[in-house]
């Protein structure tokens, strides 16, 4: 009987172990033919950002902590490189999973393509067309020495073939980050963390906004005055991420914090229990106008240019630009129903880590079988 394939993630920041979490657990089940080893860079570190989510997903103490920590971004990038390489080459994975699109998945697939490991990648093919992001510098670098391109929408493929990827390299296996959804809804929809928060369901606006282009300039400013506004008509729930809170500490926030009911990150199953019950999210975030259009509950998107085009084509999510006075518009938005005619994309049902292992079993797994010189 042949060894088990084995098979090493990284992860880096809060999104990504959304990501992982069901592959883990996934290959975990198929052990005779999986061996999982996880490694977490460290690029997200306060409890609030990692460590309360690895727990409430059940994936566990990753195998291998990097603690790369903050810093510019090659120095971020160049810290996931150097501490990466020994472990695999320690670990001998395979194959290397990157999920998203952080510095530590880019990082991370660069090391493994050099070490002659096949790469893929989870949520491939996505693009924003926007070069100043560096998620998108991250996507199309992480895209482009990938082997296994692991896509959950139509626009991803096309994205990809138009960039000159081989067909067969493409897998449409659906979404991961709705598979930890799917899988998490009971505990989810038990928790009632509105009332727990003394909100009225349906009667409030859920806040994320973190993205350089908006927080460490001078929009926050604009965007806390609009939410104000807001917030006479509608409740305004706000957990912040550190850097947002470090950029709300610089301007002096004073009596608007607690106005905008501004908030330590929160868990998971926090998190998306106040979003299932919310009025509607406005974000900058790639992943909540995913988990929006899947819950059926309105997004407004405050960025001029979004890598996730299914969820206002099909899903619930209505593109603001990056124009904070846009903000005062959103409690009219959702009193015209925006977002409401929405439908969940194909495959989006809590079966991709279920494909994605399919393919990972039966794969090539050489670099040189996909680049075509074999
Ligand atoms: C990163 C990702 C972004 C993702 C986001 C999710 C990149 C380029 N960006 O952005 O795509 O949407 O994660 O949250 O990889 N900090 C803490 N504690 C932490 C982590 C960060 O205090 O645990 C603070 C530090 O001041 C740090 C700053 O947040 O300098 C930014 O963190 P960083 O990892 O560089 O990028 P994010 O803004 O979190």
């Amino acid at each position: 009987m042949p060894r088990p394939r084995r098979i090493l993630s990284v992860v880096g920041t809060r999104p990504n172990f959304m990501k992982v979490a069901p592959i883990a657990a996934e290959l975990a089940r198929r052990r005779v033919e999986f061996d999982h080893v996880l490694v977490h860079t460290g690029q997200h570190y306060d409890d609030s950002m990692s460590r309360v989510f690895l727990e409430e997903l059940g994936v566990g103490e990753p195998d291998h902590l990097l603690e790369v920590g903050s810093g510019s971004h090659a120095q971020q990038t160049a810290r996931v490189m150097e501490r990466l390489e020994p472990v695999l080459l320690h670990e001998q994975p395979d194959l290397v999973l990157v999920p998203g699109d952080v510095n530590s998945t880019m990082a991370a697939a660069l090391v493994a393509v050099k070490l002659g490991l096949p790469v893929g990648h989870i949520e491939a093919g996505l693009r924003s067309f926007d070069r100043t992001m560096p998620e998108e510098i991250n996507r199309v670098v992480a895209d482009s020495v990938s082997e296994l391109l692991f896509i959950h929408s139509p626009e991803a493929r096309a994205n990809l073939l138009a960039e000159g990827v081989e067909p067969g390299r493409i897998h449409d296996v659906g979404n991961t980050m709705i598979d930890t959804l799917v899988a998490m809804r009971p505990r989810i929809d038990a928790l009632g963390a509105a009332a727990a928060h003394g909100f009225e369901p349906g009667r409030y606006l859920v806040v994320t906004l973190h993205r350089p282009a908006l927080v460490d300039g001078a929009l926050l400013a604009d965007a806390l005055l609009a939410l104000a506004k807001v917030a006479e008509a509608l409740t305004v729930v706000f957990p912040a991420h550190p850097r947002t809170r470090t950029a709300m500490d610089a301007l002096g926030l004073g009596a608007l914090g607690e106005r905008l009911h501004v908030v330590e990150p929160l868990g998971y199953l926090e998190f998306l229990s106040l979003l299932a019950d919310s009025a509607g999210a406005l974000t900058d975030s790639g992943g909540i106008q995913e988990e929006t259009t899947y819950l059926g509950i309105p997004c407004f998107t405050l960025r001029d240019n979004t890598e996730r085009p299914i969820t206002v084509e099909m899903g619930t999510n209505t593109l603001l630009g990056l124009v904070p006075e846009r903000i005062a518009e959103v409690p009219a938005l959702i009193e015209q129903g925006a977002g409401r005619a929405a439908r969940v994309p194909p495959l989006w049902e809590g079966h991709a880590a279920a494909r994605i292992a399919d393919v990972l079993a039966g794969a090539r797994l050489d670099v040189a079988a996909v680049a075509g010189a074999a």
